[in-house]
């Protein structure tokens, strides 16, 4: 009897990964529903490079006219604004004096007022002003050679991480520190939360236009995507995934070698490469990309535990919005569990920088990969490492709250 319970039992798991496993090629192979936004934790779990894919289509689909979300009867690659680019900006999360961010319908509501890529000046200039009402908090990471300016990024929300932050008033510096001296240890985002971090590049030839995705800025300069982290609730710590455009490769490393800093590490996609190596360096076909600017893409890789089944640390990384890392040494949930808060200032307590990893010889640091534990957390000069610190969920993005007025 035991027997026959023990067959039974494996027969049925061999079953159920064997049905996990093919759920999300099963969708793209259906090729219906392609623009809606998926949360699927049996796909972010069992076939993490297909289920980025899935993201990718669903968020980079043309989006409605001046509405959010995506407009089912137009094809990937049409001209516009993508579902991701309605989402609401960080900038419109965090408010001056800790405002209350708008409702999703009240944001929804504006968007017909077609976002643009503001000029560098002007971009920085808002930086600046954050920084300065800020007050004592950092406004970029790393602070060593990041090639991350304010010029060219953007971080984005979705429906579910805006109503999560509003509800339980994140976006205040003050209920932050307010949680962490009553010994909250962290927060748990729902899991249909998505965010995305874009960065951008300035095409000045127009034969680009076709092979990126363009944003134009109100003074005409068009930019091309260059760099596209998601990120997803799907799993616990979050499902993690990063694109880049081909031209990060080689050919923007050569023009701006400040600003990108190569491939050191090849794209890794079992999905794309299905029954070859999983750094062929394709992209995958007959999901909707072939012929469109999205085929100039790819997977660079995902991250869906810190560690491999072997127990050595998972490597993800970007080479332009990571540019300022040694790429080898980088990993995208290690340095995100350090987004923590204490229950006094400095807002960001601990150094993302791993300093037993001394830079190389072009000065990039190493971040922390692998489990991050509360030895690895060195405090910033002036924290006191006994107060209190909430995990902010691996939200970056949270230390952007301002304080109250
Ligand atoms: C060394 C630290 C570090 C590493 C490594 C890193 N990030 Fe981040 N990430 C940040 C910081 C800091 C921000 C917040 C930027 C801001 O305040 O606007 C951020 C923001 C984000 C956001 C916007 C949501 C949020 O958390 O605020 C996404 C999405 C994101 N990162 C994805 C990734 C992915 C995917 C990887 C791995 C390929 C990665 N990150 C690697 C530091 C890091």
């Amino acid at each position: 009897m035991k027997t026959l319970i023990a067959s039974l039992l494996i027969a049925m798991t061999t079953c159920s990964t064997a049905v996990a496993q093919s759920a999300c090629q099963a969708f793209f192979k259906k090729g219906a529903d392609l623009y809606l936004e998926p949360q699927d934790t049996q796909m972010a779990l069992f076939e993490p490079d297909c289920y980025a894919w899935r993201l990718f289509v669903a968020l980079n689909w043309p989006s409605r006219k001046d509405q959010c979300g995506a407009d089912p009867g137009k094809h990937l690659g049409a001209e516009g604004e993508t579902v991701w680019e309605k989402w609401i900006s960080k900038h419109d999360v965090f408010l001056p004096g800790a405002k209350a961010p708008a409702t999703w319908d009240s944001h929804c509501g504006t968007v017909q007022i077609a976002k643009t890529l503001a000029p560098s000046a002007q971009l920085a200039a808002a930086r600046t002003q954050m920084a300065d009402q800020a007050g004592d908090l950092t406004p970029f990471e790393p602070p060593t050679g990041d090639a991350s300016t304010a010029a060219d990024e953007e971080v984005r929300m979705n429906r579910e991480t805006l109503e999560f932050i509003a509800s339980k008033r994140l976006y205040s510096r003050n209920e932050q520190m307010r949680l962490a001296a009553a010994k909250i240890k962290t927060i748990e985002f729902p899991a249909a939360a998505k965010e995305v971090k874009a960065h951008w590049v300035k095409l000045e030839d127009p034969a680009d236009f076709g092979r990126y995705h363009i944003g134009k800025a109100s003074d005409g300069t068009v930019y091309g995507l260059v760099g596209w982290h998601v990120t997803t609730k799907d799993l616990p710590r979050w499902f993690w995934a990063t694109f880049e455009h081909v031209d990060n490769e080689t050919r923007w490393p050569t023009a701006d070698p400040g600003s990108f800093a190569g491939w050191s590490l090849k794209p890794i996609d079992r999905f794309a490469c299905d029954g070859e190596a999983v750094d062929c360096g394709k992209f995958p076909r007959g999901i909707g990309l072939d012929g469109t600017k999205w085929e100039n893409y790819r997977l660079k890789a995902t991250q869906i535990d810190w560690v491999d089944s072997l127990g050595e640390p998972t490597i993800v990384v970007n080479s332009k919005i990571e540019g300022g890392f040694i790429q080898s040494q980088s990993s995208c949930m290690s340095c995100h569990a350090l987004a923590m808060m204490g229950e006094a200032p400095p807002p960001m307590p601990f150094s993302i920088i791993n300093l037993d990893i001394p830079p190389d010889s072009s000065g990039r640091v190493a971040n922390f990969k692998g489990v991050v534990d509360a030895d690895d957390r060195r405090p910033r000069n002036g924290v006191d490492p006994n107060q209190h610190f909430l995990q902010l969920d691996f939200v970056w993005s949270l230390r952007n709250a301002q304080p109250e007025n």
